[in-house]
């Protein structure tokens, strides 16, 4: 990994095991209508990606840099298709895991720890790609 990228992992990772707090996650979702938002993406524009994606129920699509589970998991609760969540953080995937256990309709998901760069998944596996707020 080179350094910059050492680096952003290394602050992405303090960030996750700090844990956000209860005013940083009620201006999240105040400015973008939920508090999984780590990120720029809206309430609004999750609701568009989902349709964009073109995934329902029997579709996998994966979650790059899912931080704690958006959009995905929004897009996996309005299609029913199974989300694949992945972020390098642990603490990011076990704050996902989280907010998917409060979900009302359990949308089939799975969490793996990953580099994006270095994926471990066998190409063609992913009938879609979402990512947010990543390549910054
Ligand atoms: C600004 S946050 C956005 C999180 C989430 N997508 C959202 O919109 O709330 C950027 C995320 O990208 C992840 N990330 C950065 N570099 C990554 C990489 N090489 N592979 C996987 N995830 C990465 C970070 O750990 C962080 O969770």
């Amino acid at each position: 990994m080179g350094s910059s990228a050492a680096d952003s992992a290394e602050r992405f990772r303090e960030k996750y095991a700090r844990g956000l707090g209860h005013a940083s996650r009620g201006v999240e979702r105040e400015a973008c209508g939920s508090a999984l938002v780590n990120g720029y993406t809206t309430a609004e524009q999750a609701e568009r990606l989902a349709w964009m994606l073109n995934v329902s129920r029997g579709s996998r699509f994966l979650d790059l840099g899912a931080g704690l589970g958006w959009p995905g998991l929004r897009i996996a609760e309005i299609t029913g298709a199974h989300l694949v969540a992945s972020d390098i953080p642990i603490d990011a995937l076990a704050g996902a895991l989280a907010w998917w256990k409060d979900t009302d309709v359990y949308p089939p998901a799975t969490f793996v720890a990953a580099d994006g760069r270095s994926l471990p998944f066998v190409p063609g596996v992913f009938d879609a790609v979402v990512h947010a707020d990543v390549f910054c």
